[in-house]
């Protein structure tokens, strides 16, 4: 596991930033990008993509978990998600959730260079998780 002071934060906000000038955003007009450090020490990214049917948006975590999964990583040890102006931006609620099953509680989100990362954990605090199902299987 890499040691969260060891995280090279510009390269990961600029990774981020990069991505969300190919998000496709017609309808907020907010480009985001997300690019999280993974397990094997490469970058996944994923950038929103809005639908006309406002509810079908997929938000740029989503599409950063599927970059991680399908690239063959299994976990996200840091996560920075900005908007066009590479400014960082506070992930949903949704993606919360959708970012605690694949980095845990002590995924390091970026919070911009004037502030330390936080963590998942602390961004969701008493979340669900997986282990709510196993401990009530019959
Ligand atoms: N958005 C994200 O991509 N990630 C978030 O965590 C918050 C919101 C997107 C969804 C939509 O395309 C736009 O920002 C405005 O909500």
């Amino acid at each position: 596991m890499q040691d969260v002071d060891e995280i090279d934060w510009p390269a990961l906000r600029e990774a981020a930033r990069e991505v969300a000038a190919l998000a496709f955003a017609p309808w907020s007009q907010l480009h985001v990008g997300a690019a999280g450090l993974t397990d094997q020490g490469w970058i996944a990214r994923g950038c929103n993509v809005e639908n006309a049917s406002y509810g079908l948006s997929l938000c740029a975590e989503c599409g950063l978990v599927s970059g991680l999964r399908s690239g063959g990583a299994e976990r996200l040890l840091a996560v920075s998600v900005v908007t066009q102006d590479g400014l960082p931006l506070a992930p949903c609620g949704r993606c919360r959730q959708l970012l605690l099953e694949h980095g845990g509680r002590d995924l390091a989100v970026d919070q911009g260079p004037d502030s330390p990362p936080i963590t998942l954990g602390e961004l969701l605090p008493l979340a669900f998780d997986a282990s709510e199902l196993s401990r009530r299987q019959p």
